[in-house]
């Protein structure tokens, strides 16, 4: 019983001091204080493993404010999809406010050159950064005010695997289909396939998953959902979302900004409330352990290429993507507005709780919880 105290004021405790920044427009620390304020409600995303065991998703990485580029590294070589593109450094970056955090209202920016005319077949600048820390299993949840669209614009949200590609595998979370529809893709080795009986909402567009196959095309579902990408996400203020990879398969959800749960926005998640996922891959005929491993977080704005080149002509999009590209203010919409990106790690509690212990707990983490923020109010 002992043990189980422990284990769940761990599991309390922790929160406060896993998402400790602060950002420059908070000068009160108001913030901080209001982040951690609703965390006494910690305890009520319980859930129940298949074994019985009972788990949280605690914090265990945020990206967000000054600080989001700092565990990211710029990627620089060329565009393995063949984009148009060059992809520039982290000075070079900043230097054009290709990336960026805007101090005024505390979001974080990456965008696609849209000041530059360029001749035809020259490369566009972008950025395409890639997190230092890498994940076995987590719940990532990205909350956005804007993703990247446009005639000829390729972005993406996903993970990558840290050995061989395909076989440690990726994870395409948000990558463009058209202008109007999100693609969750799934690349591995041989031997993965995508089952159409699992529940989600989305369309399927393949289902073998296996990334050595010609052209590539992974294992995919598609929103049905006009608004969970382009112009219709970002004029409702974008949303959130939220990809679980655990050992029951990995799935996708997607939020608008008036619908996101509020367990996500008082930092406590629980997937078991979010209804069906857009998307899923069930572990039966994909083992999530093992054929994803060490992967990082990666955010990247392409052109042309592989994808967007190629579907341009069937895209409704005019003329050509080589001449689009010359013209800078065809790019103002390729950009992210980034709110936050946080990572959830599974715990979980090795022995049932009763509730009595639970509440008690729930009242020392209350006060853990007022404490912390007074002391962190105070020393700000
Ligand atoms: C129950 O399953 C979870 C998730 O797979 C695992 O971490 C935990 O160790 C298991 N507990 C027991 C008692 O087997
Ligand atoms: C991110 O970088 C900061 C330094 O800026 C470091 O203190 C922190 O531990 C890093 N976080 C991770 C998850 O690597
Ligand atoms: C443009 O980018 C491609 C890779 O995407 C690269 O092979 C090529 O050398 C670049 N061209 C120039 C002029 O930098
Ligand atoms: C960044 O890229 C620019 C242009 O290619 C180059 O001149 C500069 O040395 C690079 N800076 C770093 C720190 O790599
Ligand atoms: C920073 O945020 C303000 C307020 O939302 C906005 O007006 C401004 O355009 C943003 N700056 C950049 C570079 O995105
Ligand atoms: C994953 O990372 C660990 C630690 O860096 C390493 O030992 C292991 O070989 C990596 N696995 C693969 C499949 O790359
Ligand atoms: C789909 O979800 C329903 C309700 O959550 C559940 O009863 C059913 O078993 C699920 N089907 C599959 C194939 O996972
Ligand atoms: C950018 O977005 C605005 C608002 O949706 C739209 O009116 C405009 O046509 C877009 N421009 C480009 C070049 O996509």
């Amino acid at each position: 019983m002992i043990h189980e105290l422990f284990l769940l004021l761990s599991a309390a405790v922790q929160p406060s001091l896993a998402f400790p920044k602060l950002t420059g427009k908070d000068p009160l620390g108001l913030r901080a204080f209001t982040h951690i304020w609703p965390r006494h409600s910690a305890t009520s995303n319980l859930a129940t493993n298949s074994n019985g065991s009972d788990f949280l998703w605690l914090p265990q990485d945020e990206y967000s404010g000054p600080s989001f580029f700092d565990n990211f590294t710029f990627f620089t070589d060329s565009d393995p999809t063949s984009g148009t593109v060059h992809y520039v450094n982290q000075t070079l970056a900043f230097a054009n406010g290709l990336a960026f955090f805007n101090e005024t209202d505390g979001t974080v920016g990456m965008k696609g050159d849209d000041t530059t005319w360029l001749p035809e077949g020259q490369n566009r600048s972008s950025v395409r950064i890639t997190s230092n820390p890498q994940y076995n299993t987590g719940l990532f949840i990205l909350d956005l005010n804007r993703a990247p669209w446009g005639c000829g614009v390729w972005p993406a949200f996903w993970t990558l695997g840290g050995g061989q590609w395909p076989f440690t595998g990726e994870i395409d979370i948000i990558l463009m289909h058209d202008n109007e529809h999100n693609q969750v893709t799934w690349h591995t080795g041989p031997g993965c396939t995508l089952l159409q009986e699992a529940n989600y909402t989305g369309t399927v567009v393949g289902t073998n998953c296996d990334g050595n196959i010609p052209g590539n095309a992974g294992c995919g579902i598609t929103e049905w959902s006009v608004a969970s990408y382009g112009p219709v996400f970002d004029e409702q203020g974008g949303g959130v979302f939220a990809m679980k990879w655990d050992e029951t398969g990995i799935a996708v959800w997607s939020f608008y900004r008036s619908a996101v749960p509020n367990d996500i926005t008082i930092g406590s998640p629980d997937p078991a409330n979010w209804g069906i996922p857009v998307a899923s891959l069930a572990p039966e005929a994909c083992d999530p352990l093992t054929n994803f491993v060490n992967h990082s977080i990666v955010f990247d704005i392409t052109f042309c290429g592989d994808w967007a080149g190629n579907s341009y002509a069937t895209s409704g999009c005019p003329g050509s993507c080589s001449t689009r590209l010359m013209d800078p203010t065809n790019f103002v919409n390729a950009s992210w507005s980034i709110n936050s990106l946080k990572v959830y790690k599974k715990q979980t509690i090795t022995s049932t709780v009763s509730s009595a212990i639970a509440l008690r707990v729930s009242v020392l983490w209350f006060s853990v919880s007022v404490l912390g923020s007074l002391v962190m109010y105070l020393s700000w």
